[in-house]
């Protein structure tokens, strides 16, 4: 039911390296972690990069929207900067050099959908036309070594869905509401994935008897980790890698 691994780096190595980018990956990586998570956003031409917010200010600096810039001026923009000096130039990466990287290194993703407001279906389609190139030599039953799409939009998974029927999907809910299972069911979705500071060990049962994956954002310490997996929460993302090993 959930053939991936149960801790994940959230957007690369959390806390120790600055989101989204391939220093994270690395620094993930180097801290044992074989699994990642990050969110991916469309550039003015329609590339795939990694990206949280879809303006400009807190980890990219100065003003702008990334739905109004060119992936070839994304890639120069500096995004370690804002954390700490020493990784001031690390560049916006696209997505494609992301999952070489992590593919390269036996990596497994977790690919957030993050579209800027307006573009969902054309994101979702796009990155999942590009995750099924670039996943292309693996057998589609191979479930374990392909990525999970997760999106808060519905729009988003849908176009994923039709472009790239057996890539799986999630659903993210920050709150789960009573309509979870019949969005799974429109989804043909694989799992739910939701904000643990909302989740009661009743709604995780449901969801768990109900047969589908449960995946918890973002769990940062090691006793409510410990809470949520007794609960059933098949896997977590966790922005403190020096608190929650990968083999927790
Ligand atoms: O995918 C889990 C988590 O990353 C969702 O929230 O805002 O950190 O992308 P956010
Ligand atoms: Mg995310």
């Amino acid at each position: 039911m959930w053939p991936y691994p149960k801790v994940i780096a959230h957007r690369g190595a959390g806390i120790l390296a600055p989101e989204n980018t391939l220093a994270a990956m690395r620094c993930g990586q180097e801290h044992g972690f074989a699994a990642v998570e990050f969110d991916v956003m469309l550039s003015k031409d329609g590339v795939p990069v990694l990206m949280h917010d879809p303006e400009f200010g807190r980890t990219v600096t100065g003003s702008g929207r990334v739905a109004d810039t060119l992936a070839v001026d994304l890639q120069a923009m500096d995004a370690g900067g804002w954390l700490d000096e020493k990784f001031r130039g690390e560049p916006v990466p696209l997505y494609a050099d992301i999952v070489k990287f992590c593919r390269q290194h036996g990596i497994w993703m977790n690919v957030e959908i993050k579209p800027v407001p307006g573009v969902e279906v054309e994101t979702g389609r796009v990155v999942a036309e590009l995750t099924q190139q670039l996943f292309a030599d693996v057998a589609v039953v191979d479930t374990s070594h392909l990525p999970l799409f997760s999106s808060f939009s519905k729009a988003a998974l849908m176009a994923a869905k039709q472009a790239a029927p057996h890539i799986a999907r999630g659903f993210l809910m920050d709150k789960v509401t009573s309509d979870w299972k019949v969005n799974l069911q429109e989804l043909a979705a694989k799992a739910l994935h939701t904000n643990h500071k909302h989740l009661t060990a009743g709604t995780a049962r449901e969801v768990k008897d109900a047969g589908y994956g449960l995946f918890c954002y973002t769990v940062n310490t090691p006793k409510r980790a410990t809470e949520i997996l007794h609960w059933g929460v098949d896997a977590f993302c966790t922005d403190r890698l020096d608190l929650i090993p990968a083999d927790f």
